[in-house]
């Protein structure tokens, strides 16, 4: 059940009589819906009535109707506004451009403008490696999609895209002070999309490619990659693999099982899946078992494209077919990033002994974590409310640190697979437990120690 946050968070002004009961009766009608209150300010008081702003949590926008109308409903009292404050901290959008320079006179304008900037226009031409030196290109990064497949809300396009390309924006500057810029394309072509972000590839330090649909993200990628000079990750394939794969290493740690001797089922071979599984595969299980929406992966399947064949060849290896419940029949660890509810205690039950759970659909997971637990040693998901929370802001942020400080022109899987050691390295120790198999994305030591973990991978010779 959905519990009041801070996502659906809402400002009543309300207008009531200045009894001593006032305050009593707001805050009793809003908790008798389920709205849970976390600010009263009495913002106007006057002999015959006070105007008081109350803010709360809702569990969704009908819930703050709820909330509202319980409101109304109180003798004398009259709702004068409600304001939604997600949609309050996004208006005119959530980033601008500072300057570093001043501009004070004459003096300064010539060399941060002409005609001094010349000089450094041609410093340039002579050498472009310079322009990691004297331009912006040193720290920023682009942020592009084309808005096809955003958050679990589908192929939205462009301009719907932005404020979640926004706030990655945010995140890479607050976690790694990173000037990242959101790059929203109006077009799904994949050859456009390529050409595009190789001409606007000069300014940028790396790309980051995020919500492009599965299978085009693979091509783009793959084509970018050997078109450019600069680092180019999709963070829904590799952000993801980065942080299960740091999971995975602590949860098994808690059950003491190695992982090469783990059998483990991956369902949802879409973007996160099959980048979960090619990270995985370096750490050499015992076997991976590949699940869609078809069922098991196998290479017979007859209705396998060139990235379902690539993964077939590499798992599965007795050739086994069926359901999702015939692969996790012995299973050591199952790994969801595809659909809600697709099974239940029942069949964890059916899985090895002290199994560990990732269901990471979002926003509702594979199996209710709470059933999850009833057999599975180790449970996580992405969702917030939950413990051990699979969170790709672990990963993106010190990733592309570390790529900007080695001056990186590529990245690999060693410097995928460093990262993860970087984050479950921060949750180890004698801290980790069932519970607490990930640091928390507050976490400050994270960046950093991804980022140095990167830098290192990105300028050791192998
Ligand atoms: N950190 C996280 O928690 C995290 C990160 C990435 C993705 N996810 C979640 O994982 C899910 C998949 O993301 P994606 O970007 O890879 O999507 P995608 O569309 O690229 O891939 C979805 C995959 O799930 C499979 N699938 C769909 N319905 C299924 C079913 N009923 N049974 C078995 N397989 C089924 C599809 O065949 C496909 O292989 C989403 O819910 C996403 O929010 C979570």
């Amino acid at each position: 059940m959905p519990v009041p946050g801070p996502g659906y968070s809402i400002t009543i002004r309300v207008e009531a009589p200045p009894s001593a009961s006032a305050a009593g009766d707001l805050t009793s009608a809003v908790g008798r819906v389920g709205g849970v209150i976390t600010a009263f300010d009495v913002v106007e008081s006057h002999a015959d009535r006070v105007v008081v702003d109350i803010t709360c949590n809702a569990t969704s926008a009908e819930h703050a109707n709820e909330i509202t109308a319980g409101l109304e409903e109180l003798p004398g009292v009259a709702v004068r506004k409600v304001s939604d404050r997600t949609f309050l901290i996004h208006l005119g959008g959530k980033l601008e451009v500072h300057s570093k320079v001043a501009l004070r006179n004459r003096d300064d304008l010539s060399r941060a403008y002409t005609p001094g900037v010349a000089r450094v226009c041609m410093a340039i031409a002579k050498n472009p490696e310079d322009a990691r030196r004297l331009t912006i290109k040193r720290n920023t990064v682009a942020v592009v999609t084309d808005g096809s497949a955003v958050l679990g809300l589908g192929n939205i396009g462009p301009a719907a895209a932005l404020p979640v390309m926004e706030g990655k924006a945010v995140l890479f500057k607050k976690f790694a002070d990173v000037d990242a810029w959101p790059i929203v394309l109006d077009t799904q072509d994949t050859d456009e999309i390529i050409r595009t972000v190789e001409l606007i590839a000069p300014a940028y330090a790396g790309i980051n490619l995020e919500d492009i649909a599965a299978p085009r993200c693979f091509e783009i990628e793959a084509r970018l990659r050997e078109k450019l000079d600069i680092p180019v990750f999709h963070d829904d394939q590799h952000g993801t693999a980065i942080v299960v794969v740091a999971a995975l290493r602590n949860a098994l740690k808690v059950v003491g099982k190695p992982l090469e001797q783990c059998k483990i089922v991956v369902c949802g071979v879409g973007a996160a899946g099959s980048a979960i599984i090619r990270l995985l595969l370096h750490k050499k299980p015992a076997d991976i078992i590949a699940v869609d929406i078809n069922g098991i992966v196998h290479a017979e399947r007859g209705d396998l494209d060139s990235n379902l064949e690539s993964i077939a060849a590499h798992t599965n290896k007795d050739g086994m077919s069926g359901s999702l419940h015939d692969a996790l029949v012995g299973a050591d660890v199952f790994i969801g990033v595809s659909a809600p509810n697709l099974f239940g205690a029942a069949q964890v039950a059916t899985m090895a002994k002290d199994a560990v759970v990732f269901a990471l659909a979002n926003p509702d997971p594979e199996i209710d974590p709470l059933e999850a637990q009833q057999h599975a040693a180790v449970v996580a998901t992405g969702r917030s409310d939950y413990p051990n929370q699979i969170n790709n802001v672990l990963a993106f942020p010190g990733v592309f640190r570390g790529l900007l400080d080695a001056h990186a022109h590529t990245i690999t899987d060693s410097m995928l697979l460093a990262a993860a050691d970087a984050i479950a390295d921060v949750a180890d120790g004698d801290r980790i437990n069932a519970s607490f198999i990930v640091p928390s994305v507050f976490d400050a030591a994270v960046a950093p120690a991804v980022a140095e973990a990167v830098r290192k991978a990105a300028t050791t010779k192998d």
